[in-house]
């Protein structure tokens, strides 16, 4: 075993994942530290002793503070942002805002999040708009798509673009094989062309370097259980001042602040009803937590440990990864192509076989993803993860190869 992922002033210890868990899939649904736990309890509390002062006289004051340090942390000026519950509602309150007319396009690449793909399928449903979807990589869908270079990404949604098209929706770092999109050139270019861009970033909080000034997307939507595990429930969207006095609210509520403050352009979102804005007020307190570590020490640890998982999954599997071996291409998670056999199709909906016997036989918690016909085992490396869990996860996989080959 080799030391690598073990050096944070975090530990494992400042988790509570449960004893004998294995948690291989932060990049899901990320296990909140103690700490976080502790603050969005407290403003939990705060707001149930006395929800009249809470909302009228300290919830304006409270998100204001917990955005301004959102917003210090990703180049942001806080007046753009808002806190939504996740990515999905942020995405779905771009798709709702976008004037959207019969024969419009919506970009999207064949490689975004399924959920995604629905909110826009839906939208653009709606008046007779459709989605464009160009395939990005090498090969055909026989093997695993490959990636040498990021014109492979860049060049098929540049030629993709048409006199129509109304956005650009792109992820960037991609949810079933982990691939690190290169949303700056997209960005450049659809600049160029005057198409504005929304990008889907839920796992690029933290685990990317961002700055929304210098990056100049037109809409941003982001988790923070993520990467920076923040309390679930807690997320932001990002819209640049153009759009802002347009942006709908998937809700309808009051659209305005409780505590009387002047309207601006949030209030639609920050009022949904009555609710525990907690995770949000949390958000600080995620920051403070990874900042005990450093955040560029955070992506160097956990990127070594992927990068190990890496080698270690290729050699065990015979596979290799479909991108190049560089942090520019992916981070602190990766995704391997499972070998063919496992990409068999199972009932819908269904929990690959893998993944369950990973959980049931060794409590490890992993998830195998699906991407145009083929399987990939996909591991997320946080701080409480070590090369020996990543060890304990390969002895796991080479029992799992060795039984079904027999099993032929
Ligand atoms: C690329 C991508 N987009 C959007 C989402 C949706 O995130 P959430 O469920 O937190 O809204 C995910 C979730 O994994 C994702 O991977």
């Amino acid at each position: 075993m080799q030391d690598v992922g073990s050096s944070s002033i975090v530990s494992r210890s400042d988790w509570s994942i449960p004893d004998g868990v294995t948690y291989l899939n932060h990049g899901s649904f990320g296990p909140t530290p103690r700490v976080v736990q502790a603050a969005r309890e407290e403003w939990s509390r705060r707001l149930s002793a006395d929800p009249m002062g809470f909302f009228l006289r300290e919830l304006d004051g409270a998100l204001n503070t917990a955005a301004a340090r959102l917003g210090k942390w990703i180049g942001a000026d806080p007046r753009d942002l808002v806190f939504v519950d996740n990515a999905t509602v942020g995405m779905n309150v771009v798709a709702q805002s976008l004037k959207l007319e019969a024969g419009d396009e919506v970009l999207l690449n064949d490689h975004e999040y399924g959920a995604v793909f629905r909110i826009w399928r839906a939208a653009c449903d709606r008046v007779g708009a459709k989605i464009v979807s160009p395939a990005i990589g090498t090969g055909d869908d026989s093997q695993p798509r490959r990636f040498h270079d990021v014109s492979e990404i860049v060049q098929p949604i540049a030629n993709a673009i048409t006199s129509r098209t109304k956005l650009i929706v792109i992820s960037h770092v991609t949810s079933p094989t982990a691939m690190v999109f290169p949303v700056e050139e997209i960005c450049r270019i659809a600049r160029s062309r005057g198409i504005p861009v929304c990008i889907d970033g839920p796992h690029a909080i933290a685990m990317r370097p961002l700055n929304l000034q210098k990056l100049e997307c037109d809409f941003y939507c982001a988790s923070l259980h993520k990467w920076l595990s923040a309390p679930l429930g807690s997320g932001f969207l990002y819209v640049r001042r153009k759009w802002q006095q347009g942006l709908k609210p998937h809700l309808t509520s009051w659209g305005r602040s409780l505590g009387g403050c002047p309207p601006r352009w949030q209030d639609d979102l920050n009022w949904l009803g009555t609710r525990d804005p907690a995770p949000f007020l949390a958000v600080p307190a995620a920051i403070d937590f990874l900042e005990r570590t450093g955040v560029e020490e955070f992506r160097q640890q956990t990127h070594a440990l992927t990068q190990y998982t890496r080698g270690r999954l290729e050699q065990i599997l015979g596979q290799t990864a479909t991108i190049p071996n560089s942090i520019d291409w992916y981070a602190s998670m990766i995704a391997v192509p499972l070998p063919p056999d496992s990409n068999k199709k199972s009932r819908p909906n269904a929990i690959h076989p893998l993944q369950q016997e990973l959980w049931n036989q060794h409590q490890i918690e992993i998830l195998v993803t699906e991407c145009h016909g083929h399987r990939y085992l996909r591991v997320s490396c946080h701080l409480y993860n070590s090369a020996a869990e990543i060890d304990q996860l390969c002895v796991a996989m080479q029992k799992w190869l060795e039984d079904s080959t027999e099993g032929h």
